[in-house]
């Protein structure tokens, strides 16, 4: 391991720079990057992935440096966001992307620490969404010692299904036939989803643009036939299409009838399955958007550089999450067992956006459950080291219409003292549970004019709250402040 100390950045603070290759076998290496702030609270933080891997997390590190983590990311064992040489006949960097790369990351930059600063960090922690969420969650099951806090993100866990979804949903669709009489176009999709969340929307009492939970209604498609005026006659469904709708809006069952992901959340954005086509020379060809499951498939399931997804089936999702690649699948699909985690006192903290058009959102609460059955917990113990929260209106990881800001890692971080605390900044939340014991029963969260975090004016706050508990209006204040929304146990509207 060499640690080559590049350059010294003034902004916004001072950092060294670092970066290292560990050389994890013969064949492969993992590249890490270590941001070193001179003013060091004292504390480590790796940092995960997004998507396939193969980048280091800039965001992430820009952000932990900011709040004085001595705070590291990896590429995750290889190179490049798409494409798939990456791990044909690669084994040791499947590897490395299935498990090893946070661990390693965790190791070396233990020692970078311990190196530079003259002493060890006083706390460890994690930081990651999406894939990064996924690898968070594994760490807890495979390396209970390298973190006392995990923040895991749109836990992307069981990240095959969570991959394989996209595949199965557009065959739904039945793309890659674009004149399939099921087929329902891109345009026809925002105009559904645009409806959902009109019809939706005020059940939870307030009209803000966001389905709080949208696991808690059923809408039948025929009302999106011609006929009922919901949808114009540009755009409405007929039967066959409104059959489409109905069924991609079931969850996932394997080839022997077992549910293995949840259905896709109603209101949200529904480009992932549905926007699957190229422009070649003015004619749409069909090409799956999401290239995570072509090139996965290509390079870690079937080792062949032409495998296509057009035929993609359950028996293709099935295959994976047998052969398991790398151990990928560890994290909330062969195993939820963070026994070992629980028993050395480590704490997990998830935030999940209830319009994550990439996870659906269900997979965070369904890992919360099965956590408990796994280690046998009642819900107060659960919450004496993992809390989930739900974010209404949020997206993947960020964005949408919700109070999504909780100061998780984006590309900017709010500015402001009010925006530093543990009520507004999940991983000061994190922290502050893990050293003081204090852990978070809400969370306020900030829109943001134009999502602009830096300096931006404060459109709405709202309180967020730890799972199963949900935010509620308490029907007397301005919707706009956090103060006006109350924890409360929630399971039906
Ligand atoms: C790490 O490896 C990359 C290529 O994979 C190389 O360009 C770089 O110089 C190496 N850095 C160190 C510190 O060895
Ligand atoms: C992948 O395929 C190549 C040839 O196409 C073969 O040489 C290699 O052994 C295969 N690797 C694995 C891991 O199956
Ligand atoms: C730092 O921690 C390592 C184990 O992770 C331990 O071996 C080492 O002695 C510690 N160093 C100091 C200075 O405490
Ligand atoms: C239907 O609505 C879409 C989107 O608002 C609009 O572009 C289109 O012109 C409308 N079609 C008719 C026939 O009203
Ligand atoms: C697109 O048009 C160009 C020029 O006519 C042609 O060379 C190319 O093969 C076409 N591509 C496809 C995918 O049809
Ligand atoms: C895939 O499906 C298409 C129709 O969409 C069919 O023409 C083709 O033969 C299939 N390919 C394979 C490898 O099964
Ligand atoms: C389907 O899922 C169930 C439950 O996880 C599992 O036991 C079964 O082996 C799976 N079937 C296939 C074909 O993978
Ligand atoms: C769960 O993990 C613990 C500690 O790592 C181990 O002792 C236990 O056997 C595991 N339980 C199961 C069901 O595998
Ligand atoms: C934010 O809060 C942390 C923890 O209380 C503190 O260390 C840091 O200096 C604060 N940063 C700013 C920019 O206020
Ligand atoms: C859930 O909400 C109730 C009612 O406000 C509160 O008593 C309880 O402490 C909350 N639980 C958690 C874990 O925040």
């Amino acid at each position: 391991m060499a640690l080559l100390l590049l350059f010294r950045t003034l902004f916004p603070l001072v950092f060294q720079v670092g970066i290292l290759n560990v050389t994890t076998s013969a064949s492969s290496t993992d590249r890490i990057e270590a941001w070193l702030p001179d003013d060091w609270n004292g504390r480590f933080l790796a940092t995960g992935n997004g998507g396939i891997g193969g980048c280091i997390d800039y965001n992430n590190l820009q952000y932990g440096a900011g709040l004085g983590f001595a705070t590291f990311g990896t590429n995750g064992g290889h190179d490049g966001q798409t494409g798939f040489d990456f791990f044909l006949n690669r084994p040791e960097d499947i590897k490395n992307f299935g498990h090893c790369a946070i661990h390693t990351e965790a190791e070396a930059g233990k020692q970078v620490v311990a190196k530079y600063y003259g002493r060890n960090a006083s706390y460890n922690y994690y930081s990651g969404c999406g894939t990064g969420g996924r690898q968070g969650y594994e760490e807890a099951i495979l390396y209970p010692d390298d973190f006392d806090g995990i923040l895991m993100g749109s836990m992307g866990v069981d990240w095959l299904h969570v991959v394989a979804s996209k595949g199965i949903l557009a065959h739904r669709l039945g793309w890659p036939d674009l004149n399939s009489p099921s087929y329902i176009t891109a345009m026809q999709w925002s105009a559904i989803v645009k409806a959902q969340i009109a019809l939706l929307d005020p059940l939870d009492a307030v009209t803000d643009g966001i389905i709080d939970n949208p696991t808690l209604h059923n809408i039948d498609p025929s009302i999106f036939a011609c006929g009922t005026g919901i949808l114009n006659s540009s755009l409405c469904l007929t039967a066959a299409q409104a059959n489409t709708v109905r069924e991609i809006y079931q969850p996932l069952a394997n080839s022997s009838g077992h549910i293995v992901y949840p259905a896709f959340d109603l209101g949200a954005d529904t480009s992932v399955f549905s926007a699957n086509t190229k422009v070649v020379n003015g004619t749409s060809i069909p090409e799956l958007s999401y290239t995570v499951l072509t090139d996965y498939w290509r390079g870690a399931v079937y080792n062949s550089s032409t495998w296509t997804p057009l035929n993609f089936t359950t028996a293709d999702m099935d295959f994976a999450v047998n052969l398991n690649p790398g151990g990928i699948n560890i994290a909330g699909g062969s195993s939820h067992n963070v026994s070992a985690y629980h028993a050395r006192g480590g704490k997990l903290l998830a935030y999940h956006g209830r319009a994550d058009q990439t996870v659906t959102s269900s997979i965070s609460s369904r890992t919360f459950q099965r956590t408990a059955e796994a280690l046998d917990l009642t819900l107060a113990e659960m919450h004496g080291f993992f809390r989930l929260f739900y974010i209404p209106g949020m997206g993947h990881c960020s964005g949408g219409p919700g109070a999504w800001s909780v100061g998780q890692p984006t590309v900017d971080r709010p500015t402001g003292a009010q925006f530093n605390d543990t009520q507004h900044n999940i991983l000061l939340a994190l922290v502050d549970w893990v050293e003081d014991g204090n852990a978070p029963g809400s969370l306020v969260g900030t829109k943001f004019a134009g999502d602009q975090l830096q300096g931006g004016r404060v459109k709405a706050q709202r309180t967020h709250c730890a799972y199963p508990n949900a935010s509620r209006w308490d029907r007397v204040g301005d919707t706009k402040k956090a103060e006006s929304w109350k924890c409360q146990l929630e399971g039906v509207i």
